[in-house]
């Protein structure tokens, strides 16, 4: 890490970060990422028809927000509709540089229908402070609009019949980079099975957008194995610095 200002040093105090210690050698914890690429043991919700979700997809691709956001209230693509209180749209600014890439909202963010409102998602917000973000400056989203019950991984059927609400959400924000947090974000967006602690540290291509990605580990990891948050931190770093070497038009 570079020289850090007074201002870095409160926000990484916040974090939880002990600036004193040494980083763990590699390996010492495993990474979330080090589990092998989750696969559907069972399946338990009905796949979603390839028909409902061919059909949906031209009307969202064209769609604005609030076409989009009605789109995703009433979808009935997969087995998740069934459970759900509340589909979990996204929020923040509309025309933001960051977009913030989760998996699938938990049981808080189904009760309240916003992404990343629970412990999580403090944790989001302090990791987004310490490069000088408010939530507000950033568009938060995640790969499900609904959540998986009892907060298991997304099914990779349901973050398929999912994927046309994220790409329009793209579409319709131009970000000019996406931080995916979380394995099975990462995963699912780069379209590769590499554990997240190997996809962490370069800035990959959005093969859909090509928009700049970089992936760092899910804040509810973080939360049980806080020595890794310096690794988040050099994320956001990195995120940061890459959009300072290519400035806006
Ligand atoms: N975890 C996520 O990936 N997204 C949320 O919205 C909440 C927890």
């Amino acid at each position: 890490m570079g020289v850090i200002s007074p201002r870095q040093r409160a926000y990484l105090r916040a974090l939880g970060i002990p600036l004193w210690r040494r980083q763990a050698a590699p390996g010492q914890y495993a990474a979330e990422s080090d589990a092998p690429a989750a696969l559907p043991a069972r399946q338990t919700a009905p796949a979603p028809s390839a028909d409902s979700v061919a059909q949906a997809a031209p009307v969202i691709a064209g769609s604005d927000w609030s076409e989009l956001e009605a789109a995703v209230s009433g979808c009935r693509a997969c087995g998740l509709c069934e459970s759900r209180t509340r589909t979990v749209f996204g929020v923040g600014n509309r025309e933001a540089d960051w977009m913030i890439i989760g998996e699938a909202p938990g049981a808080e963010e189904d009760r309240q229908g916003k992404p990343f409102v629970g412990r999580a998602g403090q944790l989001l917000d302090k990791m987004l402070l310490a490069v000088g973000l408010r939530r507000d400056q950033v568009f938060v989203a995640n790969l499900l609009k609904c959540r998986p019950p009892g907060n298991r991984d997304p099914k990779p059927e349901e973050a398929l019949a999912c994927q046309a609400y994220l790409a329009r959400q793209i579409a319709l924000v131009r970000p000019r980079i996406l931080l995916s947090v979380g394995r099975v974000s990462a995963q699912h967006l780069l379209a590769s099975d590499t554990p997240v602690g190997r996809l962490r540290g370069t800035v990959h291509r959005h093969p859909d957008s090509a928009l700049p990605v970089v992936v760092t580990y899910h804040p509810a990891y973080l939360l049980r194995k806080p020595v890794e948050k310096r690794k988040a931190w050099d994320d956001l770093q990195l995120a940061r610095d890459t959009l300072k070497k290519n400035p806006s038009p």
